[in-house]
C-alpha cells in the first residue's frame, strides 16, 4: 500500500461526480479544506473497526442510520438532537433483544453527496442538471442552482464539524442517558402489535430498575450515560475526500479525515473506478453496498482490494436489493464470500431497493417492504449459517411522513403533511422505532436458536 496516494482516483473512470466549470475556485478551496483539521482521528476509526469486527462475529451488531442527504437548510440541533435520541432508544430495544453491545453509527456529519438515478431532470419540458446534494448544487430548478459550486464543500465542512461537536457533547454529556423507555411507547396506541412492544419496554424498563437497585447504575452509570456514537457517509465527492485525507502518524496509515466509516454506493462500485481506488487506500472502516446487480465475480474483486489483509471490521457488506428479491441474490453473494474465506461484516438497508412512487405522486417505501426485506434478511442468513450483522435505515428523529405505514400508519394521502426530505423517504422516529422493535425479536429468536443448540 505504500505507493498509494490520496489523489490516484484520478487517473480512473469517475462516474456520479460533477464536472465543476470554475477549475481556480475549485482548486481553492480544496486547498483550503486540505489544511483545516479532520474532523475525525485515526484511533477512532481504528476502534470502530474493531467494534465492527465483533459485530462480524455476532458479539455485537451494527445499528447505521440517519438522513438520506443532510441539508443546509434544515441544520440545526433540534434535528440533530432528534435523530441521536431515536437511535439511541433504538440501539436500547436492540441491545435487549441481541444482549450484545450494538454500534451506532450515524449517516450524519458528512452525509451530503448523492448519486442520482438521472444526470437530468425535467420539469415541464425544461432540462436542467440533477440536484446532487447540498455539497455540490441547490435544489432549487433554476439554471443557476444547478451549476456545481466548490465553495458549497467548504459550508458542508463548516455543518459536519458543528454536527459533530455536538454529537460529542450528546455522547458524553449526559444526553445519552436513556431510562424513559415507557415513555417511548405512548404513541403506540392501539393493537396486537403495539402491545408486543409495550410489553417489550417494560421487560427492559424492570431490567433498568433492577439494575439501578443492585447498584450497577449508580457507580457504574456511566456506560449508560455515555455512548460511543460514530459517522459515517457515501465517500462520493472524491475532491472533498481527498482533501481531508491525512497520514496517521501512529500507524503510518491513510486517514479519510471526513467521517469514522465511508461507504462505496451500489452506482459508484466499478472494481476499476474512481470510488474503489479512493477508499482502498484509507484505513477506516469501509462500506460497499450490494444491489441487484452485484456479480459474484466482482464481489470477489471488490473484497480483495478493499481488504487485501482481510481484516475483521475493515469490510461492511450493506445489502439492499428489494423485498422478494433477497432470496435470489444475498445466497449467491454469501456462497462468494464463503468461497473467498472472506472476513465481512453483513448488514441490511431495507431502504434503497424499496422505493417506489406512491399514487399521490411522491417518492415513498411501504413499511411492510422494508420489514419484509429486514426479515428475509434474517432467513437468508438463518438458512446459510452465517451471521446477519447489523441494519442501515435512511431515518429521522422528527415526526415526518415520508414512508407509508407502521403502527402509527402513514397513508398515502397523508404524505403530503410532512414530507420534508431533500432526496429519499426516511422513517419517522415512531416508524423506526418500530423496526428495532420488530429487529429485536429477530434478533432474540435468533440467540434462542443459538443457546438451544448450544445445549
Ligand atoms: C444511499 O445510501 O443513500 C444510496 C444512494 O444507496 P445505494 O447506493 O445503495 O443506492
Ligand atoms: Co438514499
Amino acid at each position: 500500500m505504500a505507493e498509494w496516494q490520496k489523489s490516484d482516483w484520478r487517473k480512473k473512470p469517475r462516474v456520479q461526480m460533477p464536472d465543476y466549470t470554475d477549475d481556480a475556485a475549485l482548486k481553492a478551496t480544496e486547498a483550503k479544506l486540505a489544511s483545516y483539521p479532520p474532523l475525525v482521528f485515526a484511533g477512532e476509526a481504528r476502534s470502530l473497526k474493531a467494534k465492527l469486527g465483533a459485530a462480524s462475529r455476532g458479539e455485537a451488531f451494527l445499528l447505521q442510520g440517519g438522513d438520506c442527504a443532510e441539508s443546509f437548510a434544515q441544520f440545526n440541533a433540534d434535528h440533530i438532537r432528534d435523530t441521536f435520541k431515536v437511535m439511541l432508544q433504538m440501539a436500547m430495544v436492540l441491545t435487549y433483544g441481541a444482549k450484545v453491545p450494538v454500534v451506532k453509527v450515524g449517516r450524519m456529519a458528512g452525509q451530503f453527496a448523492k448519486p442520482r438515478s438521472a444526470p437530468v431532470e425535467v420539469v415541464d419540458g425544461v432540462e436542467l442538471p440533477s440536484y446532487r446534494g447540498d455539497i455540490i448544487n441547490d435544489l432549487d430548478f433554476t439554471s443557476a442552482s444547478r451549476i456545481p459550486n466548490p465553495d458549497k464543500m467548504l459550508q458542508a465542512y463548516t455543518q459536519a464539524a458543528a454536527t459533530l461537536n455536538l454529537l460529542r457533547a450528546f455522547s458524553t454529556g449526559g444526553y445519552a442517558d436513556v431510562h424513559q423507555v415507557h415513555a417511548w411507547t405512548l404513541g403506540f396506541t392501539e393493537g396486537e402489535k403495539a402491545a408486543r412492544y409495550r410489553a417489550m419496554a417494560t421487560r427492559i424498563s424492570d431490567t433498568l430498575d433492577f439494575m439501578k437497585a443492585a447498584g450497577v447504575d449508580s457507580d457504574g452509570a456511566h456506560t449508560l450515560r455515555t455512548v460511543d456514537f460514530y459517522t459515517s457517509h457515501e465517500g462520493l465527492l472524491l475532491e472533498y475526500e481527498e482533501a481531508l485525507t491525512r497520514l496517521d502518524s501512529t500507524s503510518g496509515k491513510w486517514l479519510a479525515g471526513s467521517g469514522h466509516m465511508l461507504w462505496i454506493g451500489d452506482r459508484t462500485r466499478q472494481p476499476d473506478g474512481a470510488h474503489v481506488e479512493f477508499c482502498r487506500g484509507v484505513q477506516n472502516p469501509i462500506g460497499l453496498k450490494c444491489g441487484p446487480t452485484t456479480t459474484a465475480e466482482d464481489l470477489k474483486v471488490l473484497m480483495n482490494k478493499l481488504n487485501p489483509e482481510n481484516e475483521a471490521g475493515r469490510l461492511t457488506l450493506i445489502a439492499r436489493f428489494g423485498a422478494g428479491n433477497v432470496g435470489d441474490h444475498l445466497p449467491r453473494l454469501i456462497k462468494a464470500v464463503k468461497e473467498e474465506g472472506a472476513n465481512v461484516l453483513w448488514t441490511c438497508d431495507p431502504m434503497h431497493g424499496n422505493t417506489i412512487k406512491s399514487s399521490t405522486g411522491y417518492k415513498t417505501r411501504p413499511f411492510d417492504s422494508v420489514l419484509r426485506e429486514v426479515r428475509d434478511f434474517f432467513g437468508v442468513h438463518k438458512a446459510e449459517g452465517t451471521i446477519p450483522g447489523g441494519v442501515h435505515f435512511e431515518m429521522t428523529g422528527q415526526d415526518v411522513t415520508e414512508c407509508t405505514g407502521g403502527v402509527r400508519a402513514v397513508s398515502e394521502e397523508d404524505l403530503s403533511d410532512r414530507y420534508h426530505t431533500a432526496c429519499d423517504p426516511r422513517l419517522n422516529a415512531s416508524q423506526s422505532l418500530e423496526l428495532a422493535f420488530l429487529v429485536a425479536e429477530e434478533l432474540s429468536g435468533l440467540r434462542e436458536e443459538r443457546q438451544a443448540q448450544a445445549v
